[in-house]
């Protein structure tokens, strides 16, 4: 495919999440698969079927980010993305990482990502003269947990004075809201239905807010993912029903939240479900890409930011947004809250019991 012109088309931009095992136990991730990803998706490249991409890790949850000009669902970047992951699937079970999407990987692989489950976050948008993006990847944390941060970018003038500052910004953004139980979408404007809003989302095990879009003109601002997941392996528990360490794209800047805006919302380590077996409550901490490996108790939570300048499709980055001094009284405070926490031992609220519900 030639990318003449290019910029005058939709981008696409794709994040697809996965846990292909463990290294070691649930920690991090080993760095064969890292590469095994890192080569083929070179080799896809340079045949022309993705336009850029970049793999990244938070914790034990691999993510390959592409951009492509194929739009949202497109058959051929799912079926690479197979091709990517059975091969890391492989090595993975040459290792004996710690499993999950392996094993079902290895019975009966039908090439088919959507019944596998695993995350997956996709915009298309026309590129802006400059266009930056920020992807959180989070680690032993569930779905639901991007419900606060989203609330304070694109609801909460305290945290986002643009909202106040730039005129169109002025009437706010519409926030999608996926109800668990139900399976519907409804969708939210902020702030004419603010008290609606919050009265849904702030049970983030229910209400998952699933994309933003500026409301003046629908242009798109922010999306999650979204997991499929069928099963795990032994010895996990049932919380895995949940969608696990999801994933948000956020473009920023010129009627967008700045890249400070969006940042700012990870200064609270707030409480999030998670954490050792996926059946607690801990503080999340925004780290840097090296320290995204959550060891005590299996965490505490972990969330990592990659900024990239989108220059006609190229990924241009990434910048490790976390490694910022700026960040150590949020780091120092989610240890202390953990440490709190952690004294709960089997008890509520540590504990999280009916989190299926
Ligand atoms: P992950 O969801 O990151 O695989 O962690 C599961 C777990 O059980 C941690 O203790
Ligand atoms: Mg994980």
């Amino acid at each position: 495919m030639s990318y003449d012109g290019a910029e005058s088309k939709k981008i696409t931009l794709s994040a697809y999440k996965a846990d292909l095992g463990g290294f070691v136990g649930n920690t991090s991730i080993h760095p064969d698969l890292l590469e095994i990803a890192r080569e083929r998706l070179l080799g896809f490249k340079e045949e022309g079927r993705v336009r850029d991409f970049h793999v990244m890790r938070c914790g034990d949850d691999m993510e390959l980010l592409m951009t492509h000009y194929k739009g949202c669902a497109s058959a051929d970047i799912e079926e690479m993305v197979m091709n990517v992951l059975s091969a890391c699937a492989t090595r993975s079970s040459e290792l004996k990482l710690y499993g999950s999407l392996h094993n079902l990987l290895r019975g009966d692989f039908s090439g088919n990502v959507s019944g596998l489950g695993f995350g997956l976050a996709e915009m298309e948008f026309a590129e802006r003269e400059s266009e930056p993006v920020l992807v959180f990847m989070a680690d032993k944390a569930l779905s639901g947990l991007w419900n606060l941060p989203l609330y304070k970018i694109f609801a909460d003038p305290f945290n986002t004075p643009g909202l106040v500052m730039e005129d169109i910004m002025m009437d706010g953004f519409s926030f999608s809201v996926f109800d668990r139980k139900t399976r519907e979408t409804q969708v939210f404007k902020a702030p004419e239905q603010l008290y609606r809003l919050l009265a849904l989302i702030g049970d983030s095990s229910r209400y998952q807010v699933s994309e933003v879009r500026r409301s003046r003109d629908g242009e798109l601002a922010a999306v999650v993912s979204t997991e499929r997941r069928q099963d795990k392996t032994a010895g996990s528990v049932q919380s895995h029903a949940r969608g696990e360490d999801p994933v948000v794209l956020i473009r920023c800047q010129k009627g967008l939240p700045a890249v400070g805006e969006v940042l700012e919302a990870f200064t609270f380590p707030y409480l999030v479900e998670g954490w050792m077996r996926g059946a607690h409550i801990g503080p999340i901490m925004p780290v840097p890409f090296y320290e995204a490996n959550p060891t005590r108790f299996d965490g505490p939570p972990r969330v990592i930011s990659s900024g990239f300048q989108l220059s006609k499709g190229l990924l241009i980055g990434p910048h490790d947004m976390f490694d910022d001094p700026a960040f150590d009284q949020p780091r120092r405070e989610a240890s202390l809250v953990s440490g709190y926490m952690r004294r709960h031992g089997p008890f509520k609220p540590h504990r999280l019991i009916d989190q299926n519900q």
